[in-house]
């Protein structure tokens, strides 16, 4: 381990701040690190929505810029005025990746590799070359039996993506190791299991569910919904990037997880009763294509060698404090399921 890799008074780019994780991101970090400004390069795909962070707009130590990782012109003047580099972007949605695949590879995998070689170039020019962080996700190990509940994943487990979402971030991810084995880039990857929280895009299985029962429509369960996820509430993966940039070894890997294995049966079930609804809300539908059985990450090695415990994931009220965020924030999401929160960034950026 390192002493820490970054200053109190760091520069930090975030890519992708606008979506879900990364507005969260954006937010707990100028909070719990006041001396750090963020600069926000998001390309403001359909996921990528800027009323996600309008109450820190305005704080001086926060900039918003509108550019696509997939282009070193929008990429590189903003790596070169960073010492951290905290790598969010992506297209993220598994259902998404079944219909078309491409914005997956060329925002995934090429993104990726734009970000990486515009780092290289800063070490290449004799500058001090950011550290590279990149969030990683458990999918790219693989799927888990149902019936041998001792498997974890471990960071040793192999890479075996089993869909193209997963793929895709697997291409990610090993780019990155390749970057910090070849150009001794220095790299920290986390590989974090499902998140929840607030400002979560409405096709995803939480606030997808809430918000259709608030609308008095059924909830679409895949299968038999036997399939397991280990849910992890966004703030403490937040806490854990924080935790690995300043506190792990170049080239490190962790894992990140919080234990908390539930079926998409048992998911559902508590988010109706939540809702005060009834078993007759679920509408059973054809399963995923490929859908991966189980995912169970094993984060001893965070624990142990960073010292991150989980805070805030605890389980059922976790989830009852993210479903009451989505009952309590109709105009955030019915701006996101009409289109409208597309028309803030003329709103606010025009003329700027
Ligand atoms: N959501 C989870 O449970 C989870 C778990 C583990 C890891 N992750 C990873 O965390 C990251 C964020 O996930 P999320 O759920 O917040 O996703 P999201 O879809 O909510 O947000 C993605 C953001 O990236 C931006 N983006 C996409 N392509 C871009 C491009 N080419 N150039 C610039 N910006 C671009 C989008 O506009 C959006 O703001 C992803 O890398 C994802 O793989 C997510």
């Amino acid at each position: 381990m390192t002493s820490k890799a970054i200053r109190d008074d760091a520069k930090v780019l975030v890519t992708g701040g606008c979506g879900f994780i990364g507005s969260n991101f954006v937010r707990f970090a100028l909070e719990n690190r006041p001396g750090w400004s963020i600069i926000n390069l998001d390309c403001l795909s359909y996921s990528g929505n800027l009323e996600n962070l309008t109450d820190i707009e305005d704080d001086p130590r926060y900039e918003f810029v509108k550019g696509d990782i997939r282009n070193m012109e929008d990429v590189e003047p903003l790596v070169k005025r960073c010492d951290a580099v905290i790598h969010f972007a992506a297209e993220s949605h598994v259902d998404r990746s079944i219909l078309d695949a491409g914005p997956f590879i060329t925002s995934n995998v090429q993104g990726t590799q734009v970000m990486l070689d515009a780092v290289r170039r800063v070490k290449s020019d004799g500058g001090k070359a950011p550290v590279f962080f990149f969030v990683g996700t458990d999918e790219v190990y693989g799927s888990l039996p149902l019936d041998q509940p001792e498997l974890m994943f471990t960071e040793e487990t192999p890479i075996q993506p089993r869909g193209v979402y997963s793929a895709s971030k697997a291409g990610a991810d090993l780019l990155v190791q390749a970057y910090h084995e070849t150009f001794g880039l220095d790299t920290r990857t986390t590989r974090c299991s499902n998140n929840f929280g607030p400002y979560q895009f409405p096709e995803k299985v939480i606030p997808l569910f809430v918000t259709n029962l608030i609308e008095g429509q059924q909830v679409p369960l895949y299968g038999d919904g036997l399939n397991v996820r280990d849910w992890l509430h966004v703030d403490d993966h937040c806490e854990a990037i924080i935790a690995v940039l300043e506190k792990g070894a170049a080239g490190s890997i962790y894992n990140v997880g919080g234990n908390n294995e539930r079926t998409n049966l048992e998911l559902t079930h508590l988010i109706i009763e939540l809702m005060g609804k009834g078993k007759d809300m679920i509408r059973h539908v054809e399963d995923r294509l490929g859908h991966d059985r189980r995912y169970a990450i094993d984060p001893t090695r965070l624990k142990g060698e960073i010292g991150w415990q989980p805070t805030r994931s605890a389980w059922p009220e976790a989830l009852e404090e993210t479903v009451k965020w989505y009952v309590d924030h109709p105009d955030w999401w019915k701006r996101v399921k009409s289109g409208a929160y597309r028309e803030y960034y003329e709103k606010q950026y025009a003329g700027r």
